[in-house]
């Protein structure tokens, strides 16, 4: 299974996702026929690829003089039994129903080629759980793209119990091909990364606004203001070893986490002591924060140039 010698793929869905997905995919030089349940959402599909391809041309993402090309490489169909003939590719991106995914995959069963990779987009839904019309399960795959997929690098690709470890490989190989981060996880869990945290992040914002402790407008102002610099620097994790591990502890207490109390057992604080959930080589505590802080500027300096802290 080489993901470089993908050429043709489908895409079952034209939705937010999967007009997107197929985009990418055409970007990349492959050949997908993109599927959904009637011609207007097709129409509306191919409007909304060529309107992406535009905005992408200009920040020189795309050529101009590419965009026929590109989208003359999504062929979009109702027909998804012929779309699925000789694809080494198929994604669903369907509703997020139970019932819905679980026909999908049995069409997709049916009607693709015995060795083609049989991916979902699902966000959190078991898929796992609904293959009772497909054979061969060890060649289905999580692979979870983020909205927009043709602007948002990350793909989450996850295994199911049965799932061939070459599968999973060919699959990651397969989004570095189209450009994209890949995460690989070593088990199904609900939400992935993403979603799990920012299911969290909902509920916090949700008990906030309910009980009218900030509004809105206030909580958006204060995260963009605040995680909204760090973040993409820091993460969520490497952020810890900024704020030290032993206040973490101090702060936690009883309900630290195993490895944060097992690092500073050890001594391993965090920037402060040159190793703490990252390791940072012996550098000193002043060099790791002046390379932080100019990245952490650069930031700042880019988010008030595109007026980033007021709401779009
Ligand atoms: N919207 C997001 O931000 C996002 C992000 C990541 C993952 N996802 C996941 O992607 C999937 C699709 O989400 P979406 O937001 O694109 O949904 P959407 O409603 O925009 O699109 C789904 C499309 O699937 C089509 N469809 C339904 N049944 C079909 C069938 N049997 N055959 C062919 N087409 C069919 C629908 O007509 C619709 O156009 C879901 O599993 C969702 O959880 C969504």
């Amino acid at each position: 299974m080489d993901p470089h010698a993908v050429k043709k793929a489908v895409v079952v869905g034209a939705g937010v996702m999967g007009h997107s997905i197929a985009q990418v995919f055409a970007q990349t030089g492959i050949e997908v026929n993109l599927v959904d349940l009637n011609q207007d959402l097709l129409d509306r599909a191919e409007h909304l690829v060529r309107n992406n391809l535009e905005t992408l041309a200009e920040f020189g993402r795309v050529a101009s003089e590419d965009i026929p090309a590109i989208t003359a490489r999504v062929h979009p169909t109702t027909d998804l039994g012929a779309a699925c003939q000789g694809v080494d590719f198929a994604i669903e991106a369907v509703a997020e129903l139970d019932d819905v995914k679980r026909r999908v995959f049995g069409q997709l069963e049916a009607a693709c080629p015995q060795g083609t990779v049989l991916a979902s987009n699902t966000s959190s839904l078991e898929v796992f759980n609904l293959l009772s019309e497909v054979k061969r399960r060890d060649r289905v795959v999580v692979a979870h793209w983020f909205a927009p997929p043709h602007i948002v690098p990350l793909v989450e690709v996850c295994p199911g119990p049965e799932t061939d470890p070459a599968v999973v490989e060919f699959t990651a190989g397969l989004m570095t091909r189209a450009g994209k981060k890949v995460v690989v996880m070593r088990q199904f869990v609900q939400s992935f990364i993403v979603n799990r945290i920012q299911g969290l992040i909902a509920m916090g914002v949700w008990e906030m606004i309910d009980n009218g402790w900030a509004t809105a407008e206030e909580i958006d102002l204060a995260v963009k203001s605040s995680l909204g610099i760090r973040l993409p620097i820091v993460g969520v994790v490497q952020t810890m070893d900024f704020t030290g591990l032993d206040l973490i502890k101090d702060i936690r207490g009883d309900e630290s986490p195993p490895t944060i109390l097992d690092l500073v057992a050890k001594g391993h604080l965090g920037a402060k002591t040159s190793k703490g959930i990252y390791d940072y080589g012996g550098r000193t505590e002043t060099e790791i924060l002046k390379k932080r802080d100019r990245r952490y500027l650069k930031v700042l300096e880019l988010l008030e140039a595109i007026d980033a802290f007021e709401p779009i």
